[in-house]
């Protein structure tokens, strides 16, 4: 999407690397005939106290994993990105190419000459003359921040894309059952979440906010008066019988509920259409209540999203950390699957 550059042949190794604002995930997927296998995977928290900390982060998860390509790829994060959904009448691909100069003039507020962008058309809705729009655009300054930090670590990005799109090519191939279906997926990291809604291989709804499991910790640290290592901590180990401490953190999960109802609406009102049923992944997927909590209160099945169902698995690669982390290696997965589509 970014950085101008395709990917020059369709290899047979790919290796995603999600730089979180929490931790570092990193993939490597191979493909065999219509299967995918994941090789391995490494995880590696950001010790944020550090000047190099993501550097540092990015080698141990490559380590861990054992990766020995150079070529990976990665995504931005979604503070450098501005996403716009716009209207327009129905026009054809060289009119379209014209009349997003201009809208990129008005909706992204940098020099032109300073942005990268994107755009995609979506579906409208079946008696509509209009056509709708999905916009992506990054400040360049982003881009090459990214790659740069990348290259510190030794490597050699290849895409550069963003945590969304990608999230929504890791459930398409996991669950091909659902492709009918409307889907809240939501990804919910450390200091942003993402919203989306898709239908198959359409995004009709993307968006960042920033609240995540970080607002949790803080809550926690506040509220019982600790350090943030130690609230960290609690809220890992939380279990389904700790109920007051649910009722500490209940606030953050209703603002993010809140987050979730407006785009659900805003998509059921725009194109008359109601989301189905709810994914859930990051790390905080991982907390205890979560899909309870939303369930209860959305009224719909939710579930946490497994980014490698349909994938087999090297035999090294430990079941039970795979298991643990997986929720977190969703946007990873994404992009190293690029490759391969
Ligand atoms: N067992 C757990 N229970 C609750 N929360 C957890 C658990 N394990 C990890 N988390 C939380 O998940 C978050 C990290 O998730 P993730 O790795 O998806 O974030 P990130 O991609 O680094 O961040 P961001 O997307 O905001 O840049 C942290 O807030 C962490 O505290
Ligand atoms: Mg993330």
């Amino acid at each position: 999407m970014f950085g101008g550059k395709k990917i020059a042949k369709k290899s047979d190794v790919a290796i995603g690397l999600d730089v979180g604002n929490f931790a570092v995930k990193v993939v490597q997927l191979s493909q065999k005939g219509d299967t995918f296998n994941l090789d391995s995977f490494g995880y590696a928290k950001i010790n944020i106290e550090k000047l190099d900390g993501v550097v540092e982060a990015i080698k141990n998860a490559c380590a861990e994993a054992g990766i020995t390509q150079k070529k990976v790829n990665a995504s931005i994060t979604p503070e450098g990105v501005i996403v716009r959904y716009l209207t327009l009448p129905e026009m054809n691909t060289d009119e379209l190419k014209k009349a997003m100069e201009f809208e990129i003039e008005r909706y992204v507020p940098f020099e032109r000459k300073d942005v990268v962008n994107d755009y995609m058309i979506l579906k409208e809705r079946p008696d509509s003359k209009n056509m709708k729009i999905l916009l992506v655009a990054a400040k360049k300054d982003f881009v090459e921040n990214r790659i740069k930090i990348l290259r510190e670590a030794g490597l050699d990005p290849e895409v550069i894309t963003i945590d969304a799109i990608v999230l929504k090519d890791t459930f398409q191939l996991n669950y091909p059952e659902k492709n009918n279906k409307v889907v809240g997926l939501l990804n919910i990291g450390a200091k942003s979440s993402n919203i989306n809604i898709v239908k198959g291989p359409t995004s009709y709804f993307m968006r960042d906010i920033q609240l995540g499991g970080d607002n949790i910790t803080h809550l926690l640290k506040e509220k019982i008066d600790i350090g943030l290592e130690e609230a960290e901590k609690i809220k890992c180990s939380l279990t389904l019988e700790d109920k007051e401490k649910f009722k500490i953190i209940e606030p953050v999960l209703g603002n993010l509920l809140n987050e979730v109802y407006l785009s659900f609406d805003y998509y059921e009102s725009e194109f008359g259409l109601v989301v189905d049923e709810v994914f859930v992944s990051g790390g905080t997927a991982r907390l205890k209540w979560l899909t309870d909590f939303l369930k209860e209160n959305l009224n719909r099945e939710v579930s946490v999203l497994s980014p490698v169902k349909r994938f087999t698995a090297a035999p090294a690669v430990s079941q039970s950390r795979l298991e643990l982390f997986s929720p977190s290696l969703v946007v990873a997965t994404g992009l190293a699957l690029e490759n391969f589509s």
